[in-house]
């Protein structure tokens, strides 16, 4: 049903994915290596939720008779200028993953594979939250980095988030 091409670009998504996951996993060691635990767990469970939309990309391409392969995962950097660095890099990698997404939803609304642009419309709301999230809390850090009182309870809030999994079965 899928064709070959929309199958290999939903592969290199599930690629792109599993390196963001990777990538939010590299920033939450550094955290935790500062002690500052609650941002930590903000990146860890980015992360989780990386590993799940590859699953969901996953199990889609499965459902619609493309041949999965599984890429290769570059290695992501761990060595980060600072906090401010960090919260940067998310937003300008989320902001990659969006204009990935789009070029797949591109490539099948020419195709006119409405299955797989109705499957990305998830993706798309989700970026729009992903990118306002990343970029509330690039503002955030900003505000906070140089004031150990305010990084604390900053800390303190991102320590609150909690990874819920995908419905979906
Ligand atoms: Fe899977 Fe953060 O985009």
């Amino acid at each position: 049903m899928v064709s070959e091409k929309i199958a290999q670009l939903i592969n290199e998504q599930i690629a792109h994915e599993q390196y963001a996951a990777q990538y939010y996993l590299s920033m939450s060691a550094w955290f935790f290596a500062k002690d500052l635990d609650g941002i930590a767990n903000y990146f860890r469970v980015q992360s989780k939720e990386e590993l799940m939309h590859a699953d969901k990309m996953f199990d889609y391409l499965n459902d619609v008779g493309g041949q999965i392969i599984i890429g290769e995962i570059a290695k992501p950097p761990h060595d980060f200028e600072n906090a401010v660095d960090i919260f940067e890099k998310a937003l300008e990698h989320e902001k990659k993953v969006t204009r990935s997404i789009f070029n797949i939803v591109k490539n099948a609304n020419d195709e006119g594979d409405f299955a797989t642009t109705s499957f990305l419309q998830w993706f798309i709301n989700e970026q729009v939250e992903e990118e306002a999230s990343a970029s509330q809390y690039v503002t955030k850090i900003k505000m906070v980095c140089d004031n150990p009182s305010a990084l604390y309870l900053f800390d303190q809030e991102l320590s609150q988030r909690v990874f819920v999994p995908d419905t979906k079965a």
